[in-house]
């Protein structure tokens, strides 16, 4: 470890934490479903009609929005938008009605959200933020690469061209549901997730139309409620997994709190309650159905992929942080998904993780000792969870979450 000076170390961590505000990136799926079995019973409205989420989208907002763009009042709406950021803040004057209407609505949280279990997420956030910034960033973020048609909606959409930018405004909501007063009347995730479901409206009406959104599947208006779950649950599901297969202890109720707060985005994004999952086993059964079979590489996604893990180029030249980038994500997402994504071994970084995390974690959550001689290693890994949440918090704030108008530029 010697050649590795702590300033460089942490420049590396800074440049994952830019990754790691990627973390929520956006959307879709590859090959397609073969069939949806999964039994609404599972979800948390427990009955429903168990329509194949692949033909649903979000009738309502996706009516709207198209009229809004078609009645060329999008740019006007997004300047009056722009001052509306808290949840209990009344919307601007000036807005179109059938947009006013639909937002009133929009932004009721659902009557099954429980404010305990919203508050134990917050705790749970708070003691669990080092993880958490590095796994929706690179566990997250870099899978979303993978999942084929959110790969290409992102790529050919309008933020597609300049991934910084939308980095930032895709890492508000990661910070958002995890802000202390996310859903309360101070907070902004309301908010936010109401202008996400706008802008994902807006993508369903503009990117059919681009040249380059020919020839998928007719399914393939993008963003259908199957699509919505296969993201979802590269978000919760996946750090879920993550934070099991890493022995960190979790108490039942913030596991269930955690899950919770994403069930209420989940319906606050206008997924539909019959397809949200009630428990994690439901959601390990659907993930195991929508996100698992439909992960596979396309050129947009190892495209998006090299401009994610050259992002820390800005930090440190990208000497040491695309190597360490690029070794995290074998080492969370597997070797497969780092072949797809054309990511070099590095044998000193995959050696160090292989070997040292696990105890790592152990040390860290107080179930072992550290053992001589590891404490540099252990430092270091420390500094880069401290580094990737602190710049995933950074990236996020000033931003504000505009409708779309038309699609990648170039
Ligand atoms: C935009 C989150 C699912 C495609 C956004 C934004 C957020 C977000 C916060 C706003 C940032 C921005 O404007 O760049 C999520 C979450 C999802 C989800 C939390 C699921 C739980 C999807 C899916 C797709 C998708 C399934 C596509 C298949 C897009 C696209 C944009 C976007 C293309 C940006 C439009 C543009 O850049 O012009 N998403 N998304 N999203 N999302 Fe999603």
């Amino acid at each position: 470890m010697s050649g590795l000076s702590r300033r460089r170390i942490l420049t590396s961590g800074g440049a994952l934490g830019a990754i790691g505000a990627m973390a929520m990136t956006s959307p879709a799926q590859a090959r397609s479903l073969v069939k949806w079995t999964w039994p609404v019973s599972g979800s948390v409205a427990g009955t429903g009609a168990g329509t194949d989420p692949r033909w649903v989208w979000d009738e309502e907002a996706d009516a709207l929005v198209a009229s809004l763009l078609d009645r060329g009042a999008v740019p006007e709406v997004n300047r009056l938008l722009r001052t509306w950021t808290r949840n209990d803040q009344p919307l601007p004057d000036g807005l179109p009605g059938d947009l006013r209407d639909f937002v009133e609505r929009a932004r009721r949280l659902p009557p099954w959200a429980d404010r305990g279990k919203l508050g134990t997420a917050v705790s749970f956030n708070e003691k669990r933020g080092l993880y958490l910034g590095v796994l929706y960033g690179l566990a997250s973020g870099m899978m979303s690469t993978v999942i084929p048609k959110e790969a290409r909606a992102v790529y050919y959409s309008y933020g597609g061209a300049n991934m910084k930018d939308r980095i930032s405004k895709t890492a508000k909501l990661g910070y958002d549901i995890g802000a202390r007063d996310a859903y309360r009347p101070d907070g902004e995730m309301v908010v936010t997730c109401v202008k996400t479901r706008l802008v994902h409206a807006a993508v369903r009406h503009l990117l059919p139309k681009s040249p380059h959104w020919t020839g998928v599947a007719p399914e393939d208006v993008p963003i259908s409620q199957a699509d919505m779950m296969v993201t979802w649950h590269s978000l919760p599901t996946t750090v879920w997994r993550k934070l099991a297969a890493w022995q960190v202890p979790i108490p039942a109720e913030e596991s269930s709190a955690f899950l919770h707060s994403w069930q209420v985005s989940a319906h606050m994004l206008g997924i539909k309650d019959e397809y949200i999952p009630a428990t994690w086993e439901a959601a390990y059964d659907q993930a195991g159905q929508v996100l698992d079979p439909v992960l596979s590489p396309t050129p947009e996604g190892i495209e998006l992929a090299d401009i994610l893990l050259g992002l820390g180029g800005g930090i440190d030249g990208g000497v040491l942080s695309r190597p360490v980038l690029g070794s995290f994500t074998r080492f969370m997402l597997g070797d497969q998904i780092a072949e797809w994504l054309k990511i070099p071994r590095e044998p000193l970084w995959d050696r160090l993780l292989t070997t040292f995390w696990g105890p790592f974690v152990a040390v860290r959550e107080g179930v072992l000792d550290a053992f001589p001689g590891a404490d540099n290693i252990y430092w270091m890994f420390d500094e880069f969870l401290r580094q990737a949440a602190l710049v995933y918090l950074s990236e996020a704030r000033p931003i504000s979450i505009e409708i779309p108008t038309g699609n990648r530029p170039s």
